[in-house]
Order: structure tokens, then sequence, then C-alpha cells
């Protein structure tokens, strides 16, 4: 069932998750328009879903190749202005930077019809950092998705300072409409409702592995044998992108200014090297036969 009020909807960057919010949107009925500065981002999106369905623990919402059918039905854009002037909902997967979220959402909020509601995906930045660069803060709100093509089918909605009863309530219809399930957080919170657990995790298993004290492997193992998980955090984290995860870790860091909470040399050395998991073939493993997916991992010697 399409969600009340929305029938047009636009997303912003199609790099790993606006594509899979594009197109699973799509999919669901929805006309949806996209736009990125780099037009080759939505295939090689694509591209990397076969790697990361192939390590996928659940059934993913789609097939391979309903990702990919449902990608001829999303209509890319060149221009900002015209992939967004017939909205009524306009997600924004940009990277995760508060200033340059903050630019998109200013010229969004020109450009966008004006009941638009204007939504980030952002894994960490509170609506309430972006909301002031627009004119229309009861229109703005968090819907953050987790990994769709790994059929986690579920989003956080959480609303802003001046966010209205009515956005959340079209916000969370929404996010039902395309099967999945709305985790609404009632009072603003750095990290939504899963994704605080989820960050708790990183800091402590990435301080375990840069301070020395395991190998990152055991710390996988140990996960994999308690959760049955088919790969542990690290494998978890090139899945997300370390760049993603170091920029997440900032985020945090900026909020606390807690030394404890800035994110290990050693994770960054990583970024800067351009090993940032599934999406450059080596991250903490190496890809597409990461050593998690094999038997022995798990076997006693
Ligand atoms: N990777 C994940 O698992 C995950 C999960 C949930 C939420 N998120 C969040 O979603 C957002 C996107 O993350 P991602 O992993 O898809 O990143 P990504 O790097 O894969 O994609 C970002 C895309 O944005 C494009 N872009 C950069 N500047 C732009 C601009 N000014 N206008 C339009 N497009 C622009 C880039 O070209 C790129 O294609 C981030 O806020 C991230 O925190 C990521």
């Amino acid at each position: 069932m399409m969600a009340n009020k929305i029938a047009k909807m636009t997303v912003i960057g199609t790099g790993a998750l606006g594509t899979q919010i594009a197109i699973l949107s799509a999919s669901f009925g929805y006309e949806v328009a996209a736009f990125d500065i780099d037009e080759k981002s939505y295939k090689r999106a694509i591209d990397n879903f076969k790697t990361v369905i192939k390590f996928s623990e659940k059934k993913p919402l789609l097939t391979i190749d309903e990702w990919e059918k449902g990608a001829d039905k999303v209509s890319f854009h060149n221009e900002l202005g015209a992939a967004v002037q017939d909205a009524d909902l306009v997600i924004e997967a940009a990277p995760e930077n508060v200033a340059l979220k903050r630019g998109i959402f200013e010229k969004l909020d020109k450009l966008a019809p004006r009941p638009a509601i204007l939504a980030t995906n952002s894994s960490s930045i509170p609506i309430s950092r972006i909301e002031s660069a627009t004119t229309r803060p009861e229109r703005c709100v968090n819907i953050h998705f987790y990994s769709l093509v790994m059929g986690v089918n579920m989003a956080d909605v959480m609303g802003g300072t001046k966010t209205t009863a009515d956005t959340m309530e079209t916000a969370a219809s929404w996010v039902r409409s395309l099967g999945c399930i709305p985790l609404t957080v009632k009072k603003e919170t750095l990290g939504f409702c899963f994704n605080r657990v989820w960050r708790t995790v990183k800091r402590e298993v990435l301080h375990m592995w840069a301070g020395g004290f395991v190998d990152f492997k055991d710390i996988d193992r140990a996960w994999m044998i308690s959760y049955g998980t088919p790969q542990g955090p690290f494998g978890m984290m090139d899945r997300v992108g370390l760049d993603v995860v170091y920029d997440i870790e900032m985020v945090y860091y900026n909020e606390t200014k807690d030394p404890k909470d800035y994110p290990p040399e050693a994770l960054k050395k990583m970024v800067d090297r351009k090993e940032l998991g599934i999406k450059t073939q080596k991250g903490f493993y190496t890809y597409p036969d990461p050593e998690y997916s094999r038997p022995e991992f798990l076997q006693n010697p």
C-alpha cells in the first residue's frame, strides 16, 4: 500500500544506500527520480549489491534480478532542480558530512515543492543539525534505512526541533509501504534507535583491534558463533564501507570530544589507502572470497 500523500519521491546521492532506497521505492510503485554528482555511482552501487547479497544472512527484500530490473524504473537526472521539481518526498543519501548535507538541504528547500518532506538518510547526524538550512524545519526528518540489500527491513524515523506529528506519521507510513518496519524515535538522540547499539559495538571492537589486544578475526569468530550470523562486526564494517564507518565515528567524537570516542589511527590509515571494504575489494578482509565465508574459519584446527 502506498503511503498517504507520497506518490513521487527523489533520492539525492545514488551510492550504496541511495541506490537501494531508489530501487526499493520504484519496485513498490513510487515514481522515483534520482540525482548524483557522479552519474556512474548508480551502476557501481548495483554491481556492489551482487557481492553484498552473497554475504547476506537474511532473505533480501528483492532478489538481485529484481534489484536490476527495478533499477530501470528510476529516472536519473543530471540537474538537481529537475530531479526534485514534483517530489512529495526527497531523501538525501550523500556522504556523511554535516556541511555538505546542509548545503544540499538549502538547495532542496529552494527547488522542491513547498509541501515536500525533506529527509536525510544520515547514519548519525540528527536532523536538528540540518533543519535550519531550510525554511521548512517542520517538514524535515531523519529516515535512516539500514542495509536493504541485506534484507534488514527497518528504518529509524526521528524528528528535529520542529518536525510535526504529520511529517513523522507520513514518513513512518512511507517506510511501512516499502515492506520495512519504522523504528520511531520519540526524543532526538545521536544514533537513533538500533544504530546507537551497533555504534557501541563498533567503538569497542575497533579499539580492541587497533590497541593490539586481540586479532579482529577472533572477535568475528566469537560473534558468528554466538549469534549465528555469517560475519562478525569487522565483516559487517567492510560491508558498510570503512570510510563511512570512520566518518560516523568522527560525528560521535565531535559530539562528545571524549578521547575514547576518537576513531583509531589504524582505521584512518586504511581509509587513506582506499581499503574501504567490499566496495574496493579490500578492507579487513579481501573480496570476493573473504576468509569468514570459508568453512575452516570456524573449524577447530
Ligand atoms: N553504507 C551504509 O551501510 C549506510 C547505511 C545507512 C545509512 N547510510 C548513510 O547514507 C548516506 C550515504 O552513504 P553511502 O554509504 O550510500 O555513501 P556512498 O559514498 O556510497 O554514496 C554517496 C553518494 O553521494 C554522492 N554525492 C556526493 N556529493 C553529492 C552532492 N552534493 N549531491 C548529490 N550527490 C552527492 C556521491 O557521488 C556518492 O555516489 C550517508 O549519510 C550514510 O551515513 C549508509
